[in-house]
C-alpha cells in the first residue's frame, strides 16, 4: 500500500483556475524509472499553453494532469534495469512533456533523462537549468551549427529571459560576439554574461539601433509576423535565424534559413551543462521562488504577463 502525497493538478483543460492543490497517489518506479522526491520544479511558458490544451494533438495529457517539466530532487527509489543511481542521489531532468510533471511531493523520471544536480546549486533551484538550458544549447550549436572558437556574430532577442540568459552565457563562451536585447532592470545582469552589446527593446527597434546583420538570430520573443521578418533582414547572406516560438520564412536569395526549435531532453548534454555550472561558467538565475501551494497563482501571474525570468517552485 503506497501513501499519498501533495500534487497540484487538473482535471480539465482551461485557465490557470483549473489547477487545484491536492492529495495524489505516489507513484511506483516501473523498469527503467526512478521515483524522485522532489526539491524543486519550474514555470514554464509551455506548461500554460499544455494548461489551456493548445497542444493536446502534440502532447496527449491523461487528466488529472500534474505539470512542472522540470525537476530537481533526490533518488526516493529506482526500478527494474536502473543503473548508476542510487537512493539519496541529488538528480535533475527535463522531464517528457505529457507525463505527470513535478508539481508534487514525488515524480516518476526515466532513468535516461536524468543527470547528477549541480553540486554547487541550492537543491530546488537546480530545476532552473534542465528545460531551459538544453533549449538555449541545442538552439545554438544544433540548429544554429554555432561552433567554439569561430567568432560569429549572434543576436539573442529576448536574452533577459530564462533562455535567453543562458544563451548569451553559452555564446559568449563559445567566442561569439553577442548582442542581446533586455528591458533596462535586466541589462547589467545581460551584460555581465558576456553581451558586448545591448539593445533596450523598451526604447529602440533593432533597425532604429542600427545593430547591423549577424551570422546567427536567435529569437525567443514571440514576434508578429512583421516583426519576425525584420529579424530575418538581421541575418547576414548565408546566415540562419532559430526561434523558440514562431516560424519564419526563409531567403533563399541570400541563402538565409530559419528554424524552430523543438527542445529535446538530454541527460548527457545535460550533464555538461551541470559541469559548466560546477566550474562557475554557467549562472542559474533566479527571478523567484515560490512554494507549491502558490503555483496557481504563479500560473495565474503569467496569464496577466507579470511573470519575469525563471519562477522555481520549491515542493
Ligand atoms: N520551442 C521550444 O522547444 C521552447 C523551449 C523553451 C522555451 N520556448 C519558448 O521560448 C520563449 C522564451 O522562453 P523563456 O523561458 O526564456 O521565457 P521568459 O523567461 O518569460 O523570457 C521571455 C523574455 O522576453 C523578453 N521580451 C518580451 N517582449 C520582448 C520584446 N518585444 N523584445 C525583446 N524581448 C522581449 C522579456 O524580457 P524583458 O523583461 O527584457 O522585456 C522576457 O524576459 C517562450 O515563448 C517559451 O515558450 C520554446
Amino acid at each position: 500500500m503506497r501513501t499519498d502525497m501533495k500534487a497540484v493538478r487538473y482535471e480539465r483543460y482551461g485557465s490557470s483556475e483549473v489547477l487545484r492543490i491536492e492529495q495524489a497517489e505516489r507513484p511506483a518506479p516501473g523498469a527503467g524509472q526512478v521515483l524522485v522526491k522532489v526539491a524543486g520544479t519550474t514555470f514554464n511558458p509551455v506548461d500554460a499553453t499544455i494548461r489551456e490544451g493548445y497542444l493536446k494533438e502534440v502532447f496527449p495529457l491523461e487528466l488529472p494532469h500534474v505539470p512542472g517539466i522540470d525537476v530537481a530532487g533526490t533518488v526516493a527509489e529506482t526500478g527494474d534495469d536502473v543503473e548508476g543511481f542510487a537512493v539519496g542521489d541529488a538528480v535533475i531532468g527535463f522531464l517528457p512533456m505529457n507525463a505527470p510533471g513535478a508539481a508534487a511531493e514525488y515524480v516518476l523520471a526515466p532513468a535516461a533523462v536524468l543527470a547528477a544536480a549541480p553540486k554547487t546549486a541550492d537543491p530546488a533551484d537546480a530545476a532552473a537549468l534542465p528545460s531551459v538550458a538544453l533549449t538555449a544549447w541545442e538552439a545554438l550549436f544544433e540548429y544554429a551549427g554555432l561552433a567554439a572558437g569561430t567568432g560569429r556574430s549572434v543576436l539573442v532577442n529576448g536574452a533577459s529571459g530564462a533562455v535567453g540568459g543562458y544563451a548569451v552565457q553559452l555564446a559568449a563562451r563559445a567566442g561569439a560576439v553577442v548582442t542581446a536585447t533586455s528591458s533596462p532592470p535586466h541589462a547589467d545582469r545581460v551584460r555581465g554574461y558576456g553581451a558586448a552589446r545591448i539593445v533596450d527593446h523598451t526604447a529602440t527597434t533593432l533597425a532604429e539601433a542600427g545593430v547591423g546583420t549577424f551570422d546567427a538570430v536567435l529569437n525567443l520573443v514571440t514576434t508578429s509576423p512583421a516583426e519576425t521578418a525584420e529579424l530575418v533582414g538581421l541575418v547576414a547572406d548565408g546566415g540562419v535565424l532559430v526561434s523558440t516560438t514562431v516560424d519564419a520564412v526563409p531567403d533563399p536569395a541570400r541563402a538565409v534559413r530559419t528554424a524552430r526549435v523543438f527542445a529535446r531532453s538530454d541527460a548527457n548534454l545535460l550533464a555538461e551543462l551541470v559541469a559548466l555550472v560546477d566550474s562557475g561558467d554557467l549562472h542559474i538565475h533566479i527571478a523567484d521562488r515560490r512554494p507549491l501551494a502558490d503555483l496557481p497563482a504563479v500560473h495565474a501571474a503569467a496569464a496577466e504577463g507579470r511573470l519575469p525570468g525563471k519562477t522555481v517552485i520549491t515542493v
